[in-house]
């Protein structure tokens, strides 16, 4: 083989930066999360993987809500920083100069920096060793309304969204191509 063979890891790269809200509007909080996906379509669903000796943990566990708001080149700073202060000190919408916004399904504040933030209801939690994982439907998709285009779609290409890979924070490069171009027929 012509690969180094390494213990098992972390590696699969690169994942999102998300800013994830919890709590309510008065006491709400901010943690990073890079342990994020998708896990189903339909009905949409996610998942967060959160240590439960973060801040965030019992406020997640105890409402069964959390927004997963995206993050961009305008809030990298942010999204490093409230991956590194913990809540139980510090006022992280203060400190970081974020407005909070009112959900709609969920008690939790969004960001109303984020271009986009995601409302999720617990449906589960496996506890999975570090991590536990928050299994989560989602109620609605909150877009900022400056990204959407003139055909009502939402313009992704925009908002400058970030990515994280092997501890550092990426701006997203060049488009290489949309889903099924390399099995579309070229027009004649
Ligand atoms: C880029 C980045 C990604 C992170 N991903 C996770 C994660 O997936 N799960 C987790 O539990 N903590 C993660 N953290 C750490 C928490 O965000 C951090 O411990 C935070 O201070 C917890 O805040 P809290 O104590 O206010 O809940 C990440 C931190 C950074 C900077």
């Amino acid at each position: 083989m012509s690969k180094i063979v390494w213990k098992p890891g972390t590696f699969i790269n690169p994942v999102p930066a998300v800013l994830v809200t919890c709590g309510d509007m008065e006491n709400s909080n901010i943690l990073t999360v890079a342990w994020t996906g998708t896990i189903n379509s339909d009905p949409a669903m996610c998942y967060i993987s959160v240590r439960p000796n973060r801040h965030s943990y019992k406020m997640i566990k105890e409402s069964g809500e959390f927004v997963i708001n995206l993050t961009t080149k305008d809030l990298v700073k942010a999204t490093d920083w409230c991956g590194c202060r913990t809540g139980a000190k510090f006022n992280k919408f203060k400190e970081m100069n974020l407005t909070k916004e009112n959900a709609n399904f969920v008690k939790c504040p969004l960001i109303k920096e984020s271009p986009a933030s995601i409302e999720c209801k617990v449906k589960e939690i496996k506890e999975l060793g570090s991590h536990h994982m928050f299994i989560a439907e989602v109620l609605s998709v909150d877009a900022d309304e400056k990204y959407i285009d003139e055909n009502g779609a939402f313009d992704i290409s925009k908002c400058g969204l970030i990515s994280y890979a092997n501890g550092g924070y990426y701006s997203q490069g060049e488009k290489l191509g949309k889903f099924g171009f390399s099995v579309q027929k070229k027009k004649k």
